[in-house]
């Protein structure tokens, strides 16, 4: 058996389509969607992110800001430039790229993000609406997980979901996402003991673990969803995740590619939470 491949490239193409269209129809409104990216200091890898993410602000018609504050600013400063963001019409989300310097705090400058602005869906407020089942911004990776999974109509109700990874980004949200959707939610990560034993019993396996090919045939059940969150560079350099893809694609029955899968989901995403913010505006101006 070969295992179908979930295209996220084309599920991402298909969805900016859309979100164009609804970029146009709020332009027409008087309201054009505006997106503000914080970046610190000088990262290559936060520098490369922030630049796709801009372009495809751009490219569907929306606005993006772009403010670059050197390695040694102050949390203060940070802090203030963030209050300004908030205060501004124009900018419907914010987003500061994480890693941050040491010397700040990630807590604090996400709880300074405005809740109605963190199309991140990183605040505690966003987090905790997640987690009731509250209609908010999800973060983007989950969610755009969660959007390939409708997308390829892959049910989820009573489906046992093994997640490996517990990042506060990817792995909690998603298997909160999954259980919102009636999935049996299991989370494994570096510290469990007998990973495969788990892995084996998925019916969708998402590995998020950061370990270049780690997940190998041994790990997967037959006819398994195998989602890969994994962004690595193999022995030779090539971009590659954190699933054998040749070795597990014989034996699985869905699985996304590294690169072209989940990676192009997340920044389409982020413009969804964006037109989002820039569309519960408008309905605020009009009820208003
Ligand atoms: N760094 C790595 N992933 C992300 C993300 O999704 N958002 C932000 N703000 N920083 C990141």
């Amino acid at each position: 058996m070969t295992a179908h491949l979930i295209d996220g490239k084309k599920i991402a193409a298909e969805t900016r389509k859309n979100l164009q269209i609804e970029v146009g129809e709020l332009v027409a409104a008087g309201v054009k969607p505006g997106l503000a990216v914080i970046l610190v200091g000088d990262n290559q890898a936060s520098r490369t992110y922030v630049t796709n993410k801009q372009k495809s602000c751009k490219a569907i018609g929306m606005e993006s800001v772009l403010m670059e504050l050197p390695e040694s600013v102050t949390e203060k400063e940070l802090l203030n430039h963030i209050e300004e963001l908030n205060n501004r019409d124009d900018i419907h989300g914010i987003l500061v790229q994480l890693p941050l310097p040491d010397h700040i705090s990630e807590t604090k400058v996400i709880e300074t993000i405005s809740p109605e602005k963190d199309v991140d869906g990183f605040h505690p407020i966003n987090i905790g609406k997640m987690m009731t089942g509250q209609n908010t911004f999800l973060p983007c990776t989950p969610f755009g997980i969660m959007q390939m999974l409708k997308y390829e109509g892959i049910s989820i109700t009573g489906k046992h979901a093994v997640i490996i990874g517990r990042s506060n980004i990817v792995g909690k949200p998603m298997g909160q996402l999954l259980l919102n959707e009636n999935a049996t939610v299991t989370y494994c990560h570096s510290k469990t003991d007998d990973l495969a034993s788990y892995t084996r019993e998925a019916d969708i396996l998402v590995a998020a673990i950061g370990k270049a090919k780690m997940i190998t045939a041994d790990y997967v059940k037959e006819g398994a969803v195998v989602i890969d969150v994994g962004m690595n560079r193999d022995e030779n350099g090539k971009l590659c995740g954190d699933v054998d893809f040749t070795d597990v694609a014989g034996k699985v029955g869905s699985i996304t590619p590294v690169p072209g899968g989940v990676g192009p989901m997340t920044i389409t995403m982020l413009l969804y939470n964006t037109v989002q913010s820039a569309k519960n505006k408008l309905n605020y101006r009009n009820q208003g």
